[in-house]
């Protein structure tokens, strides 16, 4: 499918997809949004793509958040809706992909752009990203996740006050306050991906898509995770990557994961 937003390119079984809008510093619009939701839906569907990177072109920025231009006349029912389509068809679809999804911070993250960062799995930052919900900054709160998803990651001192100085960190700070899992050389930072990458395909994509489940489970009200765990642990027993896993362990050979 051609996309007028984004950029996809497989290599090895490894889809990155590229938000391509560098003269707006990739924020994301409407279109973009449901453009990604497609790559992503199509993703999943395919067999061949066996973990996603998402990134964003140029050197500059990742992505520099929702576009502002598009919902500054929005009245609260518009913005309500505007929060609801974008957490189901990107943030919570890439939060809850069963395929392993990492963000390649390139540049600035900031408000939908650190939402989407957060989204996705484990993120990976250039040294010269900087991160931050500035929201507030426009008088209005982040929508698409933010407040959730960065004090699961960050805790609830440090979210509350980068939400409330709407202010940006750099990739060392965002390092150290688990923001992100490494940093890396801009020119490095596909590579480094992709060699992350490179490692989880030699294990069980079945077993992964439920360690992604259980795990999310964590974090969904209303659910026990533990009992998430127990049902995704017992579930394993019954695909043909666990019986190749235990088979190649027990004759000293390596796995040769069928994915089924
Ligand atoms: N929505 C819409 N357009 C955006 C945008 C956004 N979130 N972020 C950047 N742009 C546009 C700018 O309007 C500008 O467009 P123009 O050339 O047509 O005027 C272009 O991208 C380049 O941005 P500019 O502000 O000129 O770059 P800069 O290097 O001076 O500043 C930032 C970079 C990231 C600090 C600044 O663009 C910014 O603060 N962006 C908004 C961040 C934000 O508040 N995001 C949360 C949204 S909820």
């Amino acid at each position: 499918m051609s996309y007028q937003n984004i950029l996809e390119e497989i290599d090895d079984n490894i889809l990155t997809i590229t938000i391509n809008r560098p003269k707006k510093l990739n924020a994301l619009n409407r279109e973009t949004i449901q453009e990604l939701h497609e790559a992503f839906k199509e993703a999943k569907a395919d067999d061949e793509v066996k973990v996603v990177i998402i990134t964003g072109s140029g050197e500059k920025a990742f992505v520099a958040g929702a576009d502002i231009s598009e919902f500054s006349d929005f009245s609260p029912k518009e913005g309500k809706k505007l929060a609801a389509e974008g957490q189901e068809k990107l943030f919570n679809y890439v939060a809850n992909f069963p395929k392993p999804v990492i963000a390649a911070v390139n540049g600035f993250a900031l408000g939908g752009g650190l939402e989407l960062a957060m989204a996705a799995h484990f993120r990976i930052a250039s040294d010269n990203a900087k991160m931050g919900l500035p929201e507030v900054s426009l008088g209005v709160i982040p929508g698409y996740g933010g407040t959730q998803r960065l004090p699961q990651l960050v805790g609830k001192g440090r979210a509350m006050e980068m939400i409330m100085t709407a202010g940006m960190i750099d990739a060392n700070q965002a390092l150290q306050y688990n923001l992100v899992n490494h940093v890396v050389a801009l020119d490095e930072l596909q590579e480094f991906a992709e060699g992350i990458a490179g490692k989880i395909m030699k294990n069980s994509s079945v077993a992964i898509g439920a360690a992604i489940k259980a795990i999310n489970a964590n974090y969904e009200d209303g659910i026990n995770g533990f009992e998430t765990e127990i049902n995704e642990f017992g579930r394993s027993f019954g695909t043909e990557d666990f019986k190749e896993g235990t088979s190649a362990f027990l004759n000293k050979r390596k796995a040769d994961f069928p994915g089924k």
